[in-house]
């Protein structure tokens, strides 16, 4: 047989596979979380990403209608990323018969704006309550068992202990992460999934439906009390004082292992709760392995124990339990509301638990919150909740004789994201080499000490400069240190003096400060600060007795703004 080359044909041919060969060198992983440095981050087309985001009311992507005018606004708002919800009851309201007609919609909404979305699934648990399921689930209670109380009353809980519910909202959620990768696997949209959503027990410690009791007086899963002995140095502190008080056993029932009382049963239902999310997690990475999160209804004051708030979520009192019962989900994050925002982010950001906090506050508190999860706990990013709201209800009622309601952009919380945009790149620098802090300061939590690079940070609330007991009410910094003697700062009615912590004179004062900006990543000097913009202690002589410097930064109430200070040393 004559074997001739068509020229053209072969030109043709090698082009195609030179163009599929570049596309394939340019498809980048699919979004995931990678430890860089000292910090665990997001990973987004390849670059590490830092989610600048809020969370959209619940019913909010229920409608397109709806979100259509919505996505520019938080674009405006200087948001790079949307938490918006899918419930099982969107997607399968008849039994097996999916439509993501939603979910499509959602996902063109955000394209269109160049957001990324985290999909949050309402299925089984949406605080703790199955309100998200669908009818045909909802009316079918032999079928798909729910929690029974104390009271020998059923609510309106699907049980753990169900396995029928399990693989009913396990089929919907696989259907649901295969379409994902089937519409979005290259074009990655979509950065992160929440499973379920403040999952737990309500009305009682835990469910007392029989198949709940026959496992309740089963010993406790050898694999967990594998995972605690091999973790005993690293077990939150709470969990291991119920352990230890029980005499450390390596077997034995629930009560026998965590001690008699509501923590057993916690402990009972974090391990069920865990389990079932761990299965479902690991069928929908089946599908397509994006990063999973949990969001915690946290502990509030006014609770008396497990049941006043959802029994058996990750708290801190059982995230270990839940890292050994469903180890596929990446990580526990909590939802803050609470004032003690910097307590909550401490007991969530663990070695085995990076932090990212899917729903907070979005006014100025919400932006102090953001620079301080941001900078002094490496968060993977920060989203207060009900954002599509921002602004627009004080719109809505105007109070007579009120000035016009802002623009949106100049709300606090965008204000500050527009600082963290520009900050982006570096911040994520910085968690990476562990150069960076936050503080979040009020009258309650003032007057921090933050040790950064070869300084002490001495931060406190802005204070009236004559009469000094005079002072903002909440303060808030980010921190990088960018050379020896040099801060990159950012912050909004907080004062910084710096002491040195290594050898040399011990005063630090101020040698150069810059206010600036980052404009597509190059510092962009403003003015240069001094005299009554920067802070200066005019009591010089008591100051230098005490080794203390004179002068400091100062952040007004109008920011955050953006300085850069180089320091010099005296004695
Ligand atoms: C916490 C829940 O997780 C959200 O879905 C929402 O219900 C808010 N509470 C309302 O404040």
């Amino acid at each position: 047989m004559k074997f001739s080359l068509n020229p053209s044909r072969t030109l043709l041919g090698a082009l195609a596979l030179l163009a599929s060969c570049a596309l394939a060198l340019a498809a980048q992983p699919i979004p995931h979380l990678a430890k860089r440095g000292m910090a665990v981050q997001l990973v987004v087309e390849g670059q590490p990403y830092l989610a600048l985001a809020g969370e959209t009311a619940n019913t909010a992507s229920s409608s397109l209608d709806y979100m259509e005018p919505v996505w520019p606004r938080l674009v405006k708002m200087h948001l790079n990323t949307v938490l918006v919800a899918v419930a099982w009851d969107w997607i399968e309201p008849a039994e097996g018969k999916y439509d993501f007609t939603l979910v499509d919609g959602l996902l063109a909404g955000a394209r269109k704006n160049n957001l990324h979305l985290v999909f949050l699934w309402f299925g089984s648990w949406k605080n703790g309550i199955s309100s998200f399921v669908p009818a045909w689930v909802k009316a079918d209670q032999n079928r798909f068992p729910r929690v029974v109380i104390k009271s020998g009353q059923s609510i309106e809980v699907l049980s753990t202990f169900g396995p029928a519910n399990l693989e009913a909202d396990t089929r919907a959620y696989s259907a649901f992460m295969r379409h994902l990768r089937e519409v979005d696997g290259e074009r990655h949209t979509v950065v992160m999934i929440q499973m379920q959503n403040e999952v737990g027990v309500l009305g009682d410690s835990r469910d007392r439906s029989p198949a709940a009791e026959a496992a309740f007086a089963q010993p406790v899963p050898q694999e967990l009390m594998d995972y605690l002995q091999k973790n005993t140095d690293g077990l939150g502190v709470d969990l291991r004082k119920r352990w230890e008080a029980a005499g450390f056993p390596a077997a034995g029932k629930w009560e026998e292992a965590f001690g008699p009382g509501p923590a057993a049963d916690e402990i009972f239902m974090a391990w069920h709760y865990a389990r079932y999310m761990e299965h479902m997690t690991k069928a929908g990475k089946r599908q397509y392995p994006l990063p999973v999160f949990t969001n915690t209804w946290i502990v509030q004051p006014e609770d008396t124990g497990p049941g006043d708030y959802p029994s058996g979520g990750p708290e801190p009192l059982v995230i270990d339990v839940w890292k050994a019962g469903a180890p596929s989900i990446d990580l526990n994050a909590p939802d803050i509301y609470l004032q003690n925002f910097p307590d909550w982010t401490a007991r969530f950001h663990r070695a085995n638990n990076p932090l990212f906090v899917p729903e907070s506050r979005g006014d100025a508190g919400g932006a102090a919150n953001a620079f301080y999860a941001i900078g002094q706990h490496a968060a993977i990013g920060y989203s207060p909740f009900g954002i599509d709201n921002a602004g627009r209800l004080v719109a809505l009622r105007p109070e007579p004789g009120a000035p016009p309601p802002m623009e949106v952009e100049n709300l606090p919380l965008p204000r500050a994201y527009a600082v963290l945009t520009q900050l982006a790149p570096l911040i994520l620098e910085h968690q990476a080499a562990g150069t960076i802090a936050g503080a979040w300061v009020n009258d309650q939590r003032k007057a921090q000490s933050i040790a950064l690079g070869n300084y002490t940070l001495n931060v406190d609330l802005r204070r009236n400069r004559r009469n000094p007991s005079q002072m903002a009410a909440l303060g808030y910094g980010l921190f990088l240190a960018v050379g020896p003697d040099e801060y990159l700062v950012a912050g909004n009615d907080i004062q910084v003096t710096f002491t040195p912590t290594t050898p040399g004179p011990p005063i630090a004062g101020l040698a150069d400060v810059w206010a600036g900006k980052y404009v597509d990543g190059k510092w962009v000097p403003g003015r240069k600060l001094s005299g009554d913009d920067v802070l200066l202690n005019y009591k010089l002589g008591e100051a230098a007795a005490q080794n203390q410097s004179g002068s400091g930064l100062m952040f007004g109430p109008d920011g955050p703004t953006i300085q850069r200070v180089k320091l010099y040393r005296y004695r």
